[in-house]
């Protein structure tokens, strides 16, 4: 199979922020076994290599990427249902599949527990391993198991005693990992009443900016707390650095107005994390993953 690469490729023609520096090369690819044989054959040639889905989370700073970008792409084969005992059912989703339409697709079968994830943009791998949630909840707690790809090339598979998910953190954030594929329990549930829980949830995300180049929430909500709700108290809306500018609209969210840098963008990040820290004592933590 022959797997189109771009050299010297600029990232910020892959990250929903629209920003970073050059990289090697990137790559796209949907398949489990062609990402097994690349990852086994830059191992045996040394090159760095770092896996990218659709970059709707994500920080790439300016001085670019020293090595070789996977981009995984959209999978298009459906998820799978494995089995189903009572009202759950256990469905098989491969990491390049893109969630709104495993959101779209549980919907259509009246299987409820993804919900939640209206809205939410990325690939079913990307929200595993950063375990992607809103109103407290998050994909992590609907895992039954995970297939990931090692540096080696090889396979492992975790059952659901070997998974710890916390707050917007999995064992695979830290990229080592590759998540490939994932099972997810799920129940059986009306039409009617999924489609009120995916309004409900629409409905919260009401006041976050759609039409502008964001990465999603900028900070992690300190326990007990709103990072949004501390950012517009201490002012921080409408602060800009360069083209980054914090949301008018919700202040855990930084747009890019067109012309931003990733350094525009951490220059404005550590001057509403003071802003924040002066006022309420807190310091916030990122959520992006830079
Ligand atoms: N608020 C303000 N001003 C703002 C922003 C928020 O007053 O500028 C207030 C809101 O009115 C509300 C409270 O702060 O009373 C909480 O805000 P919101 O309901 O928007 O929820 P959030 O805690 O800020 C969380 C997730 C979002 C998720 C939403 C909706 C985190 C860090 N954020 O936001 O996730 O979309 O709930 O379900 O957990 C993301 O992870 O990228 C993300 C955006």
């Amino acid at each position: 199979s022959r797997i189109p690469v771009r050299f010297q490729e600029p990232m910020r023609f892959w990250n929903t922020w629209g920003v970073g520096g050059i990289a090697k090369a990137v790559m796209p690819i949907t398949s489990e076994s062609a990402l097994a044989e690349v990852r086994r054959a830059s191992s045996d040639a040394g090159d760095r290599l770092f896996i990218l889905g659709e970059g709707s989370n994500v920080l790439v700073l300016d001085g670019g990427i020293d090595g070789w970008v996977i981009l995984l792409r959209d999978d298009p084969s459906p998820p799978e249902i494995v089995r189903s005992w009572g009202n759950s059912v256990e469905i098989r989703v491969s990491a390049g599949y893109p969630l709104r339409r495993l959101v779209n697709w549980s919907v259509r079968r009246r299987l409820s527990g993804l919900e939640f994830a209206v809205g939410i943009p990325g690939t079913v791998g990307g929200a595993v391993a950063g375990n992607a949630g809103a109103q407290g909840r998050s994909i992590g707690d609907l895992v039954s198991f995970v297939r990931t790809l090692e540096v080696d090339g090889t396979f492992s598979d975790w059952g659901k005693g070997d998974l710890t998910f916390a707050y917007r953190s999995s064992p695979f954030a830290g990229g080592t990992s590759w998540v490939t594929s994932v099972g997810l329990v799920l129940s059986l549930s009306s039409d009617g009443l999924v489609r009120q829980r995916l309004r409900h949830f629409a409905s919260l995300r009401k006041g976050q900016p759609k039409n502008s180049r964001t990465a999603g929430c900028v900070f992690k909500n300190p326990p007990g707390g709103s990072a949004g709700l501390m950012l517009d108290s201490a002012g921080c809306k409408g602060l800009s650095v360069g083209g980054a500018m914090v949301s008018r609209e919700h202040a855990n969210f930084i747009e890019n107005l067109g012309d931003a840098t990733s350094d525009d963008i951490l220059k404005l990040i550590d001057i509403c994390r003071s802003r924040v820290r002066d006022q309420f004592g807190v310091n916030l933590e990122l959520e992006i993953k830079v």
